[in-house]
């Protein structure tokens, strides 16, 4: 049997909101491991608690919310360690959260290209003509026969399936090891979302990509994930 190592691994979290006098625990003893090149699936009611934990796994938690208890180990290094800079890093070149109605992250009068140039800004892809190709091998990965043409439009100009597709794009840019999708199609009609869902899936199964889908939707999702992970009320459901 082959052994893999985990590429993350949540153990017991505890997220604890924090306003003056007040305390009240959000979440409570939250345990999942994410094997390179799998695609798991965070599901559970509203309110369970999913994008906080979603937040957690890259440090971005709002104000007054902290992990209070366990650990987030990424490739074995507990995250919860790492200041500002690490946390930076470890968003730039490791894990990258398509966080919930991230299409309104688009902005709708600004060029595709200029925004997509924008999200690699820091990476040495050489000239102006490389890294236009780059933008185009990721946005024809996303399923665009014209990717040129899809660079030159704004996103106001395209439909919501499509931007999301523009959004999986930039975001495969970056080239992470871990993509988290928070409810990646609920903005979609049923059409885009089976879509989107599927391309995840061919992207996770093509590139080893390992894939955090978050959803509340779970009959959608059983049928993509390798696994199921149930949240319930701020815990797990076993
Ligand atoms: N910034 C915040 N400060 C304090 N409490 C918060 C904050 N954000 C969310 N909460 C609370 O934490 C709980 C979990 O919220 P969360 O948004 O993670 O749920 P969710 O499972 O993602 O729900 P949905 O399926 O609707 O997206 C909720 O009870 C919510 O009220
Ligand atoms: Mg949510």
């Amino acid at each position: 049997m082959q052994v893999r190592s985990p590429l993350l691994k949540v153990e017991h979290i505890e997220i604890t909101y924090k306003h003056r006098q007040q305390k009240k625990v959000i979440i409570q003893d939250v345990s999942f491991t994410l094997y390179q090149g799998e695609m798991v699936a965070l599901t559970g009611k509203s309110g369970a608690g999913k994008s906080i934990v979603s937040h957690a796994l890259v440090g971005l938690l709002d104000k007054g919310l902290s992990v209070t208890k366990g650990q987030i180990l990424f490739e074995g290094q507990n995250i919860l360690q790492f200041n500002e800079k690490q946390l930076e890093k470890l968003r730039r070149d490791h894990i990258t959260l398509m966080i919930q109605h991230s299409l309104n992250g688009l902005d709708p009068i600004r060029l595709v290209k200029k925004q997509m140039l924008e999200t690699i800004r820091h990476r040495s892809l050489g000239s102006k003509k490389n890294r236009e190709q780059f933008l185009h091998y990721w946005l024809a990965e996303v399923g665009f026969h014209e990717p040129d043409e899809i660079l030159h439009s704004y996103p106001f100009e395209l439909s919501g399936g499509m931007r999301q597709r523009v959004l999986l794009a930039m975001i495969l840019s970056l080239q992470p090891k871990i993509l988290i999708a928070d409810e990646p199609t609920t903005a979609l009609d049923a059409v885009n979302r089976e879509r989107v869902l599927r391309l995840l899936k061919h992207l996770q199964r093509n590139l080893g990509l390992t894939v955090l889908l978050i959803s509340h939707d779970d009959h959608s999702v059983k049928k993509y994930a390798d696994r199921v992970v149930q949240m319930n009320e701020g815990g797990l459901l076993l």
